[in-house]
């Protein structure tokens, strides 16, 4: 991970012809949004549930906080970002602050598992490519159903693991097989079902997943500079990252799924 992520950013963007005063959350979504499909699979997620203005959104394990951005200037929510990584979560402030969301979108440094936050009360939470980096999915799980008001709802994009065979690393979310935990959906659904909440939907995201990478990598490997955005989040090998991603992702040994929970 670089360290001076958003001077990057922002040097990426003005290249674009930009200048710093005019750039909008929708250009910083190139950059911040660190999950396959990025910004139009959160746009998806978000449009099929109902969100009112200052509802209260919990984003765990947030990153760069574009998702959070998006909640906040599209649908007026109140939303608070979490992210183990205090470089990240810097970053996700001095973004918000660049296109003018620092009122809407509040980012702290925590790990998932261990909330400041009161119980009861967020309407919404949301992870997105994050319980993979986290081993134990009770404690990540009975944090998101402690601070989720009755009725409230959990949103998940999540890469799962769809077959025992080995997968080949680096992979975007970690260097090494040692920072991986992975869980199959029947997993996962029994791990939230045991904690209460409900099933209302779930999507198998892999074949446009699939499509998007393949694209993404013949584009990659035509113009390197459409890789700046991920260099930054992964690092110099990110294309063999997101290469390994979908090879996983191809042979079967992984899925991407969404879904939604009510408690
Ligand atoms: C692949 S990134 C996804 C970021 C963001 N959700 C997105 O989609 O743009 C995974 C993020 O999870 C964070 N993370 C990993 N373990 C965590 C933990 N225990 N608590 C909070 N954040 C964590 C990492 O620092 C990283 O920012």
């Amino acid at each position: 991970m670089k360290s001076n992520q958003y001077q990057m950013i922002l040097d990426a963007i003005e290249k674009t012809g930009i200048s710093k005063i005019d750039i909008t959350r929708k250009q910083t979504s190139a950059y911040d949004e660190f999950h396959v499909r990025g910004r139009a699979v959160s746009e998806e997620l978000f449009s099929k549930i109902e969100l009112k203005p200052n509802s209260q959104v919990l984003d765990l394990g947030c990153g760069l906080g574009g998702s959070c951005r998006m909640l906040a200037e599209k649908y007026g929510c109140k939303v608070n970002g979490v992210d183990y990584s205090e470089q990240h979560i810097k970053t996700a402030r001095s973004l918000s602050k660049l296109v003018g969301l620092e009122d809407k979108t509040e980012f702290v440094q925590a790990d998932a598992t261990q909330l400041h936050y009161p119980s009861d009360h967020f309407d919404l939470v949301i992870t997105q490519h994050v319980q993979m980096c986290i081993e134990d999915k009770t404690k990540l799980y009975s944090e998101v159903k402690r601070v989720l008001k009755k009725g409230g709802r959990f949103i998940y994009y999540d890469v799962l693991k769809k077959s025992e065979n080995k997968l080949t690393f680096p992979l975007p979310w970690v260097d090494d097989e040692a920072d991986s935990f992975l869980i199959s959906s029947h997993e996962l659904k029994n791990e939230l079902s045991s904690l209460g909440f409900k099933k209302m939907n779930s999507e198998d995201q892999s074949q446009k997943g699939l499509d998007f990478l393949s694209s993404f990598i013949a584009k990659a490997k035509d113009k390197p500079m459409i890789l700046t955005g991920q260099k930054i989040l992964m690092g110099d090998n990110a294309l063999k990252k997101i290469t390994n991603l979908y090879q996983a992702l191809k042979d079967g040994i992984i899925r991407l799924e969404s879904g939604t929970y009510k408690l």
